[in-house]
């Protein structure tokens, strides 16, 4: 079963509960984007009187926030949403509110499919969710709140942040891509970008709270400022921030490869803050399935980017996204896939089955392709990437990383985690010296495909 989030609050230890608090819990599905908003609609619950609770039973507020990148994150939502149904009968007074991408898509056809449901939010209606409470106990009535258009910035609201040490920060909402599998331009609206001063505020507020990283969000964030020529572009915004003094380290995610430029790269490389991990979805290895999906570039230009960026930042990590069984997909093009990911040697590969989602152009194109030769060929991909981010990663044994440490492992509490400013993730055994947000020298001593073991040296 999916676990709640875990916001930055404190939950009292007592068993019972005060009987005259309301409490809410949350669910997230999906990208960081929707994590974030996540953290918007608690702040908004808490503001009108509500605590947060991990149990679900103690909840009179449920919210799910959805993802339908994939059919398979639905049809876990959707699960979900079926466990609740028996709360509802055992609790008549309680709220379900589910939002997010799903919401966006499907809008009243979830009540119809989940009866059960009492607040539909969209993704554009994010903060108005006092408002839209307030109508539901005036009215009793179930609401639906699914604009179908953005705001051209939708105003801030309170936010309870998940972590202390890590925050994200949104730069820009929506995206003008339109890849042809993807499902994400349709639920989330056109490109705004934030005004850069709203963002520098946010990052500065954020580090004299005790934060230290942020993570600046948006789908394609090359795009920072397409939209409008008042606030610059994304190297701009990127210089801003390394010049915030209340924080120590900016990661950004997610870059498109055909706009990511020299500028940025320069930036980066001259920056104090910028974190030296690209993650440049690169989907495919194939020139045919790259044209299909309308990425906008082929695998020459993205040797080239990578060339450059090896070049500039030789340490630099590399990541990426991949789908398999694009329609169209031969195993030729396929096996191009398996080259490319030889020839990068990505640090790590995010790897996904190809999934028809229906309004993209490529839900009707011909050619789909079985589910047996996609999962085959997922497990292809993956056993290749496998060999290859442990082959990297062995390269850091016996060599000291710098990490701020973030808190115990999710598996020991005896175990603490950090990461570098590559992302990796690195774990040791708690010395009890460590303190959370503080920078760690730890010495490498074992190399895992996706962690780093070692030990804490002075
Ligand atoms: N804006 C980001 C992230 C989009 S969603 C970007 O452009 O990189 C995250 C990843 O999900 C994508 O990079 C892609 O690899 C994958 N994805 C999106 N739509 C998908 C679909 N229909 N089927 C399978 N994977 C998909
Ligand atoms: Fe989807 Fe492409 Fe936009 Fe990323 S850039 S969100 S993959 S349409
Ligand atoms: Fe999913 Fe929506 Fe993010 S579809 S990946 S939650 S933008």
């Amino acid at each position: 079963m999916s676990k709640p989030d875990q916001y930055n609050v404190e939950i009292p230890s007592n068993e019972v509960k005060d009987s005259n608090i309301k409490y809410f819990t949350t669910y997230t599905y999906g990208c960081q984007m929707n994590q974030h908003d996540s953290e918007r609609l608690a702040g908004q619950l808490k503001s009108i009187g509500y605590e947060y609770t991990e149990s679900l039973e103690d909840a009179s507020f449920i919210l799910i926030n959805t993802c339908c990148v994939r059919e398979s994150a639905e049809k876990k939502i959707y699960g979900k949403i079926g466990e609740l149904k028996n709360l509802k009968v055992s609790n008549p007074n309680l709220i379900i509110a589910i939002a997010g991408c799903m919401a966006q898509k499907d809008k009243e056809k979830l009540f119809k499919k989940a009866p059960h449901i009492d607040l539909i939010i969209g993704t554009h209606n994010v903060h108005q969710l006092v408002e839209i409470v307030k109508e539901f106990e005036e009215s009793k009535d179930r609401v639906l709140a699914v604009w179908d258009q953005a705001e051209r910035l939708a105003p801030d609201v309170p936010t309870i942040r998940r972590g202390k040490i890590s925050a994200w920060v949104p730069i820009m909402y929506g995206c003008n891509n339109f890849c042809t599998y993807c499902i994400v331009p349709y639920v989330r609206g056109r490109e705004r970008s934030r005004p850069l001063h709203d963002i520098i505020e946010e990052i500065h507020q954020l580090g004299l709270d005790g934060f230290k990283e942020i993570t600046l969000l948006g789908q394609n964030v090359n795009s920072y400022g397409n939209d409008t020529k008042e606030y610059g572009d994304f190297a701009d915004l990127l210089k801003a921030v390394d010049q915030v003094e209340t924080i120590e380290r900016v990661r950004y995610m997610t870059s498109h490869p055909r706009d990511i430029n020299d500028k940025v790269i320069n930036t980066i490389l001259n920056s104090k803050k910028i974190c030296d991990h690209f993650h440049l979805p690169v989907q495919s290895g194939s020139d045919a399935i790259l044209k299909m999906m309308n990425r906008g570039y082929t695998t020459d230009y993205y040797r080239e980017l990578v060339r450059k960026i090896r070049k500039a930042i030789p340490h630099a990590s590399l990541t990426t996204d991949i789908i398999v069984g694009f329609p169209g997909e031969s195993d030729e093009l396929f096996q191009e896939t398996l080259e490319f990911l030889k020839e990068i040697r990505f640090d790590a590969s995010y790897t996904f089955l190809y999934s028809k989602r229906s309004g993209t152009p490529a839900a009707t194109m011909t050619d789909q392709i079985p589910l047996v030769v996609k999962k085959e060929r997922l497990q292809k991909l993956m056993d290749v990437q496998n060999d290859i981010s442990l082959e990297i990663n062995q390269q850091f044994t016996d060599t000291v990383v710098t990490v701020i440490v973030e808190g115990p492992s999710q598996r020991d509490e005896n175990r603490l985690m950090g990461r570098t400013t590559t992302n990796k993730i690195v774990l040791w055994d708690k010395q009890g010296t460590e303190e959370v947000g503080q920078l760690a020298n730890i010495k490498i001593t074992t190399a895992q495909t996706w962690i780093l073991k070692g030990k804490l040296i002075d």
